[in-house]
């Protein structure tokens, strides 16, 4: 089996108008009637629906005429929720009642999105206490072309410029789509840390690329990344941004697409110091940090690239801490994720994941979800998925990040609802206080 083929897997949205119309309005309504009583069953969100009965029969004429329906202020505003409770790849979830949601369904003009960009870029930092908010765009509709997309990864990302010789300036998983905002015309500085423009797409057609940036209609906000102990790590100049913006995934709720809402929560240590910094493909510091810190980089055994990668996870904690900028750290997460996990199931909602996510990249089996397994079942009903990337002329994908995305989801399957109970899914009664 071609693990890749995206037809298979239930992390990435099939493309749109595949299916007859009947077929896809009787999936629609299947997918509509099982997030409604997701809704009418929580808690919180139940009371929100003053008659489910009324609602569903609006919902299923809508369907009939138009062959989609609109969601109410509040089913947008608990779906995009609902849709993080359901990633079974985010370590966060245990948030997922905190999203703010703003409703840019109205959206029309290239200033109201950059508008509304830019007012999420900075409610989301919001002066280092970082929110978890959500943008939310128009919604597929049947036999039109997608109202707003972006062809950018993330809202803030650091653009890759290669260079003679096969070196990249800037981050590597940046080239190609740094390339295409040249020929559309941006002139960016070549630096290694200069932040990328947006470019979206109307109705199927790009926009110039946008760069608030460069006119000071947004600060970036980054931190300098230096080990407290080691000076000279200083002179490497490394630094991450504050926040991670995800601009190309497509949300899901009740079989409704919204294809641009970009979302964001705060991050993790690792994503940054054991992936983004070190990855062989991407800034891959790893060497020149060890000599920064005095690691002599002798033979593999003496493991000193763990000791290095430990202090530059130890470096970036601590030059967000330094900054007054929210950070996660696995220790902390695992612990929290952990204790939700546990709270859901005392009240028979097992929370279903996908350990080879959830499991940090360093220091794995000092977390509680190491030590345990997860069912990856996967509600495609109400969901973030990765969709095929904006077809643009001139931009290709050969993006290590998606291959590996597609690579990974093998072992999930898609499911209306979340698994009732899984047999393996309990932490393992050896560590369980060790977490509590
Ligand atoms: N891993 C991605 C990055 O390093 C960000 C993914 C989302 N992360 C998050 N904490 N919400 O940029």
């Amino acid at each position: 089996m071609n693990l890749a083929d995206s037809a298979t897997s239930p992390f990435q949205l099939p493309e749109a108008g595949s299916r007859p119309a009947s077929e896809s309005k009787r999936e629609l309504k299947t997918q509509a009637r099982a997030f409604l009583e997701a809704m009418a069953a929580d808690s919180v969100a139940g009371k929100w629906i003053p008659d489910v009965t009324e609602r569903w029969r609006n919902i299923e004429l809508e369907i009939d005429s138009k062959g989609t329906y609109l969601h109410t202020y509040k089913e947008l505003r608990f779906g995009t929720r609902l849709a993080w409770r359901n990633s079974n790849r985010c370590i966060g979830r245990h948030f997922w009642r905190t999203l703010q949601v703003v409703d840019a369904r109205q959206c029309d003009t290239a200033e109201d999105a950059h508008r509304h960009l830019a007012n999420h870029v900075n409610e989301a930092f919001n002066g280092g206490n970082i929110q978890n908010v959500i943008t939310v765009f128009p919604q597929r509709k049947p036999g039109a072309k997608d109202a707003w997309r972006m062809v950018n990864h993330q809202l803030i990302r650091y653009a890759g410029f290669k260079q003679e010789e096969g070196a990249t300036l800037g981050d590597p998983d940046s080239v190609d789509f740094t390339e295409y905002c040249e020929s559309l015309g941006w002139n960016g500085v070549r630096t290694r840390w200069t932040p990328l423009p947006w470019v979206m797409v109307k109705d199927g057609i790009v926009l110039p690329p946008h760069d608030p940036f460069q006119s000071d209609a947004l600060t970036l906000q980054e931190v300098p990344i230096i080990h407290p102990d080691h000076g000279a790590t200083a002179e490497l100049d490394l630094r991450w941004y504050a926040v991670p913006l995800l601009a190309d995934m497509a949300l899901k709720i009740g079989g409704v697409v919204y294809p641009f809402a970009p979302f964001n929560g705060h991050y993790l240590g690792t994503e940054i110091a054991a992936r983004n910094l070190t990855d062989p493909d991407r800034y891959n510091v790893l060497e020149p940090w060890a000599k920064a810190c005095g690691i002599q980089p002798s033979t593999q055994r003496s493991l000193w690239k763990d000791e290095a990668l430990v202090k530059l996870n130890q470096a970036l904690l601590s030059s967000f801490d330094h900054a007054g900028i929210t950070m996660g750290d696995h220790h902390e997460m695992g612990r929290a994720f952990e204790g939700w996990c546990q709270a859901e199931a005392k009240q028979g909602r097992e929370v279903p994941g996908d350990w080879s996510w959830l499991t940090p990249p360093i220091s794995g089996s000092l977390t509680p979800q190491f030590h345990r397994s997860f069912s990856n079942a996967v509600v495609t009903h109400t969901n973030y998925f990765y969709q095929e990337p904006v077809k643009v002329k001139g931009m290709s994908y050969p993006s290590k990040a998606k291959d590996t995305h597609r690579l990974l989801v093998g072992d999930a399957f898609s499911q209306d609802q979340p698994p009732a109970t899984c047999p393996f899914s309990k932490l393992s009664s050896t560590f369980k206080n060790l977490w509590s």
